[in-house]
């Protein structure tokens, strides 16, 4: 038999993250001076477009071609993907393009999608607007959007060139997006170490308040302690992992919730911590004191830490214990990207700044622990 071995040594993907405030005062100059290119991509937050005063939806000005993506869960599909590709093409975008994304996690995670495909792949920058893509989702190179089969099932892992984070974008961020940052910021400080717990629990009024001293050293701490996550682990088989602390019971929450808006990604999470803490607890494998911890910090911060807090202002009340008992619930959790073949995957903190991905839970069980609990008596 003849073997022909490819050796393949991956491209560079090393990139800068910038952070400061009134960084996107002039965006498209500072992209230019980076990036040189014949022509650039914006794909921005329809939103925020109309609100700045971004030229239209097809627009071309000299090298820059616009193109606004409609924010939303609900808006995050291959229609709207393959209608950004197709409204790309049009404009005649060659390889050497920059796409640039200006927007929340739903509009970076499309863009980045296209932007990793088109052409069979350009140059991406990502200035995210939102405190929980500035956190997180901006970094990193996840993109992708929602299939019928679930969440983020459909997409790639493609580095951006360069991410601007503006801190000034979050003044005029709604107060419920702003807390769902907050709480990826707790979640961050629980994965890494109980310093920066505690100098969170120092300073939840300033965060809470967004201090702009307070939150760009936080969004920094952040950054550096993702960009480790990701250095070690690009392709999320091993450490990188961890970064899904909450996430496995938000996501069935959200999803129990129908993305409607009443239950929002960060508020989703934060519950998820604290029942991730607390079924850590229930196996002797975290002490008490660190999720009571985790729990007053995040109340303290405005976040929600029982189930039965979440879509409270829904016209129609969400029954959570009939929710949890579906069928549909444990459709949502075995079908969980971060399932495996022998169960659930769980990230269960052992105490603050040592969390651990354990194996192989059944829905059931982990259902029923959330059943129990829909009212967080502990
Ligand atoms: N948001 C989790 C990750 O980027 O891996």
């Amino acid at each position: 038999m003849l073997t022909i071995d490819v050796n393949i040594t991956r491209p560079s993907h090393s990139y800068s993250i910038l952070l400061e405030p009134g960084l996107s005062a002039d965006w498209r100059a500072g992209v230019e001076s980076r990036l040189a290119a014949s022509s650039y991509l914006a794909l921005v937050d329809a939103t925020l477009a109309a609100a700045r005063d971004i030229p239209p939806h097809g627009c071309m000005e000299g090298k820059w071609r616009y193109l606004w993506v409609r924010p939303g869960e609900e808006n995050k599909h291959l229609e709207q993907y393959a209608a950004l590709c197709e409204d790309a093409l049009h404009f005649g975008i060659t390889r050497d393009a920059v796409l640039v994304a200006v927007g929340g996690g739903v509009t970076g995670d499309i863009a980045g999608f296209v932007a990793s495909t088109l052409l069979r792949g350009v140059r991406l920058v990502q200035i995210p607007t939102t405190l929980l893509a500035q956190v997180d989702s901006s970094v990193g190179g996840k993109n992708g959007v929602n299939a019928e089969a679930g969440k983020n099932m459909v997409g790639t892992i493609y580095q951006p060139s360069l991410v601007l984070i503006d801190p000034a974008f979050l003044d005029t961020l709604p107060r419920r997006e702003f807390l769902a940052g907050v709480a990826e910021i707790v979640k961050t400080a629980v994965l890494d170490s109980g310093e920066f717990f505690a100098s969170l629990e120092a300073g939840a009024e300033r965060l809470a308040a967004n201090d702009h001293g307070f939150v760009v050293d936080a969004i920094g701490r952040c950054c550096r302690i993702k960009a480790g996550f990701v250095q070690d682990d690009e392709r999320d088989t091993g450490r990188r992992q961890l970064l899904n602390l909450g996430h496995t019971f938000g996501h069935v929450l959200e999803s129990l919730a129908g993305y409607d808006g009443s239950v929002v990604h960060g508020e989703a999470v934060a519950v998820g911590m604290v029942l991730a803490c607390r079924f850590s607890v229930a196996r002797h494998t975290l002490a008490k004191a660190d999720a009571d911890a985790v729990e007053l910090l995040l109340t303290a911060l405005g976040l929600p830490t029982r189930i039965g807090q979440l879509a409270a202002d829904r016209p129609e009340p969400l029954d959570w214990s009939a929710a949890l008992a579906s069928e549909e619930a444990v459709a949502v959790l075995a079908a969980d990207k971060k399932a495996g073949a022998d169960g659930v995957n769980l990230v269960l903190p052992h105490a603050i700044g040592d969390c651990r991905l354990e194996k192989g839970f059944s829905p059931v069980e982990v259902l029923r622990f959330m059943r129990d609990h829909v009212d967080g008596q502990w």
